[in-house]
């Protein structure tokens, strides 16, 4: 029996997961909301469906008939479009809104943590500017601002002194500048040490470990410059130790799929902390409610299973039942961006060089579409990811790179050391 699918999200990563679905030769029709150039070669993009409107949804689903909705973001799944999908019987993969709350709540994560025995940085949560600021003051330090809601990767300032710390809660709290998602923001101690990210599938009982990954956010070489939402990814970390990983998996992500169950949210999908690791030993710097992007990029390559059998596995409670097998390879991500990104950037702009994917090389498109004439174009910052596989590390970037270097749109940006300092562990403090 086929499966047909809606995917929504219009990232590198629901082209990443499309791409993968599309494997299967149990899919049946897949439509995408929004899509991207990227999905629009597996399937119909379905025009004007905004994708986190949970009635919208529920209509498309029903007219596209649709036996499996897969969210690729968090905004749809913040907004409750799971549920709507679940109570009209439409199996779904991705959590519940309460589910979902461990990423579009800052503090509610933090509380789970604390009640489940998750190890994280200290933090304190305040609604009132002042109490914020007053506790900076009287504390100093380096402290991490975050504002309690999505503010799309955007609401986390990492301080070096109190008065950046005070400066980043007038921001948030008193200018708005992340809306509401500001108006409660976290106050936590800053720690030290390399990044990296966890996934799971999970259906709420039964939990499959996907390999580690490493994501690149700040948008210059070495690390230096604003955040982005992603320019790079890699898997595995080599220097992740073995008890680290084992610990991260069970102390971590397997607690807090049992602390959401036992509180009775639901949750079938992706659970994804991101970890740091401390001199004082694993940290959780946030929870994700969904594949990271790009970390998808980089992990569903190394996926031997069939995607479309586990999501349907998760979405009906029965993810015990199937194989999740990944391949030893390591996988390099480079992501390519507008000029200007993270900061303003034109869109329309021609890309050319993106060709088919070469044995091993895949062009994952994030922020482009066709025009009428059918010219791929720039529609967004992260405008795509290049992502190789190889036998080793060293093996999978130069791959990539000499791909990216045969792709070209006026602007382009990417970083040139993905992977590169990965040898490296500065877990110099907690
Ligand atoms: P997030 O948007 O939550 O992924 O945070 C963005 C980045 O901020 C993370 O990848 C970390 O590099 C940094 N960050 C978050 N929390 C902390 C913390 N407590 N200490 C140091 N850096 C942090
Ligand atoms: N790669 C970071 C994220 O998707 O949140």
């Amino acid at each position: 029996m086929s499966t047909n699918v809606l995917l929504l999200g219009g990232g590198g990563r629901e082209h990443a997961i499309a791409w993968k679905l599309a494997q299967s030769p149990r899919l049946g029709s897949l439509s995408n909301a929004p899509g991207n150039a990227g999905t629009a070669q597996y399937g119909e993009n379905v025009a004007g469906l905004d994708e986190n409107d949970g009635a919208a949804v529920v209509a498309a689903a029903s007219r596209l008939r649709a036996d499996l909705v897969v969210v690729g973001p968090e905004a749809p799944l913040a907004a409750g479009v799971a549920d709507a999908l679940r109570a009209e019987g439409v199996p779904v993969f991705g959590p519940s809104r309460a589910g979902a709350e461990i990423e579009w709540s800052k503090s509610f994560a933090k509380d789970l943590m604390a009640d489940a025995g998750i190890e994280t940085g200290h933090a304190a949560t305040f609604d009132d500017p002042e109490a914020a600021m007053h506790y900076v003051r009287r504390f100093g330090g380096s402290h991490v601002v975050k504002a309690d809601g999505l503010a799309a990767g955007k609401g986390v300032t990492v301080c070096d002194t109190p008065g950046e710390a005070l400066a980043a809660i007038e921001e948030a709290m008193v200018d708005g500048v992340f809306g509401e998602a500001g108006a409660r923001v976290l106050v936590e101690q800053r720690l030290s040490g390399p990044e990296t990210s966890a996934h799971a599938f999970t259906d709420g009982t039964a939990v499959a470990h996907m390999p580690f990954s490493c994501d690149h956010k700040p948008v210059f070489d070495g690390d230096r410059g604003p955040n982005t939402g992603g320019m790079g990814v890699y898997s595995p970390p080599g220097w992740l130790a073995e008890d680290a990983a084992r610990s991260i998996e069970r102390d971590v992500t397997e607690r807090a799929v049992s602390a959401l169950a036992a509180s009775g949210r639901e949750y079938r999908g992706v659970l994804y902390p991101g970890m740091m690791i401390t001199a004082g030993g694993p940290k959780v710097i946030e929870f994700n409610c969904r594949f990271g992007d790009p970390e998808a990029e980089a992990l569903l390559p190394r996926l031997r299973s069939d995607l479309l059998e586990i999501c349907n596995a998760v979405a009906h409670g029965r993810l015990a039942d199937v194989e999740v097998e990944w391949s030893d390879e390591a996988t390099v991500g480079v992501m390519m961006a507008s000029g200007g990104y993270p900061g303003s950037y034109d869109t329309g702009v021609p890309i050319s060089g993106v060709g088919g994917s070469d044995y091993g090389v895949q062009v994952f498109l994030a922020g482009a579409q066709r025009d009428e004439a059918g010219v791929l174009r720039t529609a967004g910052g992260r405008v795509l990811c290049v992502v190789a596989r190889g036998a080793s590390l060293a093996e999978a970037r130069e791959a990539a790179y000499e791909r990216v270097r045969a792709i070209s749109f006026e602007g382009a940006h990417y970083r040139t050391d993905i992977g590169a300092r990965e040898g490296e562990t500065d877990g110099d403090g907690a």
